[in-house]
């Protein structure tokens, strides 16, 4: 019998519980012995729930107990979670996370200790919820030279974007039903400001690149500047807003190869893969030099979903007694600027088209003109593929200029 300790009774935790229990038969039959669960670590007491009898308080009951032999952290952020990781794979007992915050800037120093130990680190649900993407991207393509990794990452957004969009609610009212289904992290500016989905994309990256990705590096814009207005725009043109994550291996203008990753808002047309991906569904592009494209898709967010990465973690890390590696190296991936990624851009621009549109052509070259059904005193317009540096150092010039949103960078 292999005994599991929990650390945190909160959305994720608490799922991970329930996975177990629901699911105990196949969980068992699947780990080829069975899992109990021996304690739960939280600060607070639940009186009535049924792990009460084997809540504690005290970290130092799991990590000297020396029958627990996978410890599951769903408690979030870097600390404690970080010391409390740390020492339960210094003290030979394997790990399963789902905190993307603790792999994003723990990750080398975690996957090396996991190494020597001869144990394992398992982060499956710290990218895309319950999307299998962490080991399908080591254990399945494995045979391509990965030339991008790109998706929806993160729930909260996406369903966010989807009810501004399809049912015309408020920034507010969307977020607030993001955070009551247990989609949205304690402080939602991680998902709303992008960094969420920046620590996701920096895992990603550093597993296809095999070298650590600095999150801090990746250029990141969130939601918070995408309004009604906007998203009317957007709907006029037929296509949808949607955060996107992307990291792609790319040529500088002097011919350099290298990886650029950003996490942005991008208005994506019907053809793009990304564009049906709705509510909380999270989708993962990935394209291989000889594989071509695939998609992973599926619950991006909330308590069942991301506690079933979790518990697969723990059927593996049960089932397979030596390390099985999932990392890649503390070496630092230098990323390339984006400035010399290209694509389209949105523009909304104050004044009226007849006005200001010679104006904007002046600047950017011929335009395609968007009417927004209801929008007065203002036009937008698309222009045509530029770098992000020429596209910023032209947006600068222009008078008069609302908001910028990037078009279909495939
Ligand atoms: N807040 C995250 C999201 C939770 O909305 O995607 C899953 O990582």
């Amino acid at each position: 019998m292999a005994k599991i300790a929990i650390l945190g009774y909160g959305t994720v935790g608490s799922g991970v519980y329930e996975v177990i229990k629901t699911n105990q038969a196949i969980v068992n039959a699947n780990a080829g012995e069975d899992i109990d669960i021996k304690y739960v670590l939280d600060l607070r007491d639940f009186p009535g729930d049924p792990v009460e009898k084997i809540l504690v308080h005290d970290y130092d009951v799991i990590l000297n107990d020396d029958e627990v032999s996978v410890v599951v952290e769903v408690m979030g952020g870097v600390e404690p979670a970080y010391t409390f990781v740390k020492n339960a794979l210094l003290k030979g007992k394997s790990v399963c996370t789902s905190n993307k915050a603790l792999v994003a800037a723990k990750g080398p120093e975690l996957i090396r200790i996991a190494k020597e130990k001869n144990i394992n680190f398992f982060f499956e649900a710290s990218v895309g919820g319950g999307i299998p993407i962490i080991r399908p991207m080591k254990e399945c393509l494995t045979a391509d030279d990965i030339l991008e990794v790109s998706g929806i990452l993160n729930g909260t957004t996406n369903y966010m974007l989807t009810k501004m969009a399809d049912e015309g609610w408020e920034f507010d009212k969307a977020l607030k039903t993001a955070q009551d289904l247990g989609y949205a992290e304690r402080d939602p500016s991680a998902d709303i400001e992008g960094y969420d989905a920046c620590r996701k994309i920096a895992i990603l990256t550093s597993l296809y690149s095999g070298k650590n990705t600095d999150f801090e590096k990746i250029y990141t814009e969130g939601i918070t500047g995408i309004t009604a207005t906007d998203i009317k725009y957007a709907s006029a043109m037929k296509m949808v807003i949607k955060l996107v994550a992307i990291s792609m291996k790319e040529k500088d203008d002097k011919g350099n190869e290298g990886i650029v990753s950003m996490v942005c808002p991008v208005m994506l047309d019907r053809v793009h893969p990304l564009y049906g991906v709705n509510d909380v569904i999270n989708a993962v592009f990935v394209k291989g030099n000889v594989l071509g494209p695939v998609m992973f898709y599926g619950s991006g967010a909330g308590k069942l979903p991301t506690a079933s990465a979790v518990v697969s973690d723990v059927v593996e890390a049960v089932k397979t007694c030596k390390n099985e590696y999932i990392g890649w190296d503390a070496e630092e991936l230098k990323l390339m600027s984006v400035g010399s990624v290209r694509r389209s851009f949105f523009v909304r621009m104050k004044g009226s088209e007849k006005d200001k549109l010679a104006e904007a052509e002046s600047i950017f070259g011929p335009v395609t003109v968007v009417k927004a059904p209801g929008v007065d005193g203002e036009f937008g317009f698309v222009t045509g593929e530029m770098s992000e540096d020429d596209f910023n150092g032209k947006y600068e010039k222009l008078d008069g200029a609302i908001t910028r949103i990037r078009v279909n960078q495939r």
